[in-house]
């Protein structure tokens, strides 16, 4: 073979080598689509499995407005903020400045973790509202927001019959579904929470975030008092609901009160949850705390007396190591691998339910916590008791992952296209040695398993049935907060 000849041959290899490259990444990308495609028809089939009679549920506490902007253009990055995140002294979750308000953003922001602070700074946060008013390049746009309202907007739109227990001005009780009652009296001025969004690989001054979620800012003053509390009271009389929820009392971090006053809060909203029939289910949705005496307080009036908690991977992780170790915990890996998360959800249920066993005779009020759900970007894991009343935990965990990307895309319909996932095709159950590995198909995406918790409690154990649903991750984000409580509405709906 001549010089050139042999050169010919070379670029025609290398021509073809290209070529093949690109061929088998579209036979591959096809491939996948195929795959995800065949995933969603079956969460789908999984989803509509079972049909809703209208179950009644009784919702609280609290409301606000939300002003959404985007962050990275509407906050600006400064020299100041530079020569701060340098020094690598984070102790701000006491917003009193806009250094701190900024130096908290940043870290979170970094970590890619969702964060809901509040300022008693009243200044500084009608000032920033005003300023996301006018910047357009931050597109703010309004919404109806609070816990309590998103779940029971979920929860209606499901077919529940719904009872709210918020105060609302007139104007954003306008964004009310018709068939949700609402218990409280109009007020003028709702609380408003400043959401600051970002998606993953948004950049900011120096910082890159790893993925896409929010921080939200606010400066509430009828949230922290459960102010809907006592007119909730009297809508319940008669109502009987099916399953009850408690939500909203992060608003209830890091607020300064007078004495004693938080505590009577929760103590009444522990009324609340006791006053429920046996009959009936009680919910409680986490949120991100960083407060360890409200942690305790609600470890002691409200936890006890719930039959499940919903929380993400954050909140699990601060739950589990304020149960461990007494310590708050601030961030968690945002992406946590299934065996972690579910290691932490086992310690919770069990070491609850270790105090239930202990007390319940003396305090038969009490309830077993029986379900766990824990909402992430990359999979839903439901944990059930056996034997308890939760129905069809694997379809509640398949319309939670399908729910997780409708909100998150802000789509009806779930395009395979515009979706990814990280959960490989088999996953660990737990980090223990000799731990079985669950295998994942794309024709039976949940999977489903039997198990048992061994406790401290001598003669008690904990009997569980956990499902385990890959989310298909919505590729853009348009939205992140209120990803939760829609995803927590969409597994109890199936549920009760
Ligand atoms: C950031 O700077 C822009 C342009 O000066 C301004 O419009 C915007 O309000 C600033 N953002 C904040 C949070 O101060
Ligand atoms: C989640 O709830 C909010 C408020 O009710 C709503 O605007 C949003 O569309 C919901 N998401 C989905 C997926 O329905
Ligand atoms: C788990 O056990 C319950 C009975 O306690 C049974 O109904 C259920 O089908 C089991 N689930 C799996 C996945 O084996
Ligand atoms: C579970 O399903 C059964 C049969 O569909 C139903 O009778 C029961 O009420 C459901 N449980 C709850 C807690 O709703």
């Amino acid at each position: 073979m001549g010089t050139s000849s042999y050169l010919a041959f070379l670029t025609a290899l290398s021509v073809f080598t290209a070529l093949f490259a690109i061929i088998y990444q579209a036979y591959l990308a096809s491939n996948d689509l195929k795959t995800l495609t065949v995933i969603l028809q079956n969460l789908k089939n999984l989803e509509h499995q079972y049909a809703v009679h209208r179950p009644r549920v009784a919702i609280g506490y609290g409301s606000c407005s939300d002003l959404y902007v985007k962050a990275v253009n509407f906050l600006n990055f400064t020299d100041n903020l530079e020569h701060l995140l340098r020094q690598k002294t984070f102790a701000v979750d006491d917003i009193n400045t806009e250094d701190d308000f900024l130096q908290s953003f940043a870290y979170y922001f970094q970590r890619g973790a969702a964060a809901e602070r509040f300022t008693v700074n009243r200044e500084l946060f009608q000032n920033l509202v005003k300023l996301a008013k006018k910047s357009s390049s931050a597109e703010p746009r309004w919404a109806l927001g609070g816990n309590a309202p998103v779940i029971g907007s979920r929860l209606a739109a499901e077919g529940a019959e719904v009872l709210l227990g918020a105060k609302m001005s007139s104007k954003l009780k306008s964004h009310l579904k018709a068939d949700i009652t609402l218990t409280g009296s109009l007020i003028t001025d709702d609380d408003i929470h400043l959401i600051l969004e970002y998606k993953t690989g948004d950049e900011w001054g120096s910082l890159r975030t790893p993925r896409a979620n929010r921080y939200i800012l606010h400066n509430d003053h009828h949230n922290p008092y459960l102010s809907s509390l006592d007119e909730f009271e009297q809508g319940l009389q008669g109502f009987n609901p099916h399953l009850f929820v408690v939500s909203g009392l992060q608003m209830m971090d890091n607020y300064v009160y007078e004495p004693g006053v938080r505590e009577n809060l929760l103590k009444k909203v522990s009324n609340q949850m006791q006053a429920q029939s046996t009959d009936a289910l009680v919910h409680f949705e986490m949120a991100s705390f960083v407060e360890l005496e409200l942690l305790q307080l609600l470890l002691r009036h409200v936890v006890p007396y719930s039959d499940s908690i919903g929380m993400n991977e954050q909140e699990l992780d601060n739950l589990r190591h304020v149960l461990e170790t007494g310590k708050i915990s601030l961030v968690a890996d945002c992406n946590p691998r299934v065996a972690q998360s579910l290691d932490q959800a086992r310690a919770v249920i069990r070491i609850l339910n270790e105090d239930y066993f202990r007390h319940h005779v003396t305090n038969p009020k009490r309830r077993m916590l029986s379900r766990i759900h824990l909402h992430t970007l990359a999979f839903q894991a439901i944990l059930v008791v056996g034997g308890s009343k939760w129905n069809h935990t694997k379809n509640a965990a398949a319309k939670a992952s399908l729910t997780a990307h409708r909100h998150v895309c802000a789509s009806q319909i779930v395009n395979p296209d515009a979706a990814y996932r990280l959960l490989d095709d088999s996953f660990a159950s737990s980090l223990q040695d000799g731990s079985t590995r669950i295998p994942f198909t794309e024709h039976d995406p949940v999977s489903c398993w039997n198990e048992t918790i061994i406790t401290n409690e001598p003669s008690h154990r904990l009997d569980v049935e956990i499902c385990v649903a890959p989310v298909l991750i919505c590729k853009v984000a348009k939205q992140t907060a209120g990803a939760g409580d829609n995803i927590s509405g969409a597994g109890l709906i199936l549920q009760i």
